[in-house]
């Protein structure tokens, strides 16, 4: 199911015939370093992760959803709504979360798939907050929620990693659009 497109991406859900590609993403170590995950992922943990998202889709109306290239159908990265845990505190709260392969860094996909991602939010789901975290000083990160207009919370306990880690913010007014 496409959820949103923008000039040059798609974002839709996962199904399970895109595996291969959740393992190629989160299977890679340079990928999961600011990720909280302590080991790329396996292809059964990619499986059940893929169907977490799935049923979240079907129960929330959201997950980290596949971005691919309109150029060539291929997914390069997930990008939307963290599916599996929430931050402690923000429990009102959805974070926003971007995972790219390393090949199609640096050509701004991620500021495009995010901005549209927020805009989803804002006409699709219950919600008036979004938040992201930053773990391990993520340079790219903290640009792309720059540029977005999230804005610095603190610092704030993630379940996750164990550790207190930069939190921003954006929130979504009726302005907006
Ligand atoms: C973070 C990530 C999504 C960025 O993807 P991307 O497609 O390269 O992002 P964009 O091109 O949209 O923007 C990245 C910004 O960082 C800048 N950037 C790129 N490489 C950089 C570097 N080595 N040092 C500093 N800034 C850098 C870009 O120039 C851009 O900023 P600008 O538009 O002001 O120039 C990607 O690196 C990734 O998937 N990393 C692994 C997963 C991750 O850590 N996700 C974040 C936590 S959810």
């Amino acid at each position: 199911m496409i959820i949103t497109e923008t000039e040059r991406l798609i974002l839709r859900t996962w199904t399970l015939e895109d595996v291969p590609y959740g393992v190629a993403l989160w299977g890679n170590p340079e990928v999961i370093k600011h990720i909280g995950l302590a080991t790329p992922m396996s292809r059964e943990a990619v499986l059940e992760s893929i169907k977490k998202g799935i049923d979240h889709q079907i129960k929330k109306g959201y997950q980290h959803w596949a971005v691919t290239l309109k150029s060539s159908g291929d997914i390069i990265g997930a990008c939307g709504f963290n599916a599996f845990h929430q931050v402690r505190e923000q429990e009102s709260s959805i974070e926003l979360v971007f995972h790219f392969l390393p090949d199609a860094w640096g050509n701004g996909y991620a500021t495009e798939a995010a901005e549209a991602c927020l805009n989803y939010a804002h006409e699709h789901i219950k919600i008036d907050r979004i938040i992201a975290g930053v773990e391990g000083g993520n340079i790219r990160s903290i640009k792309i929620l720059d540029k977005l207009g999230f804005h610095y919370m603190g610092l704030i306990y993630f379940e996750d990693s164990k550790k207190f880690e930069p939190m921003y913010e954006f929130r979504l007014t009726p302005q907006r659009l």
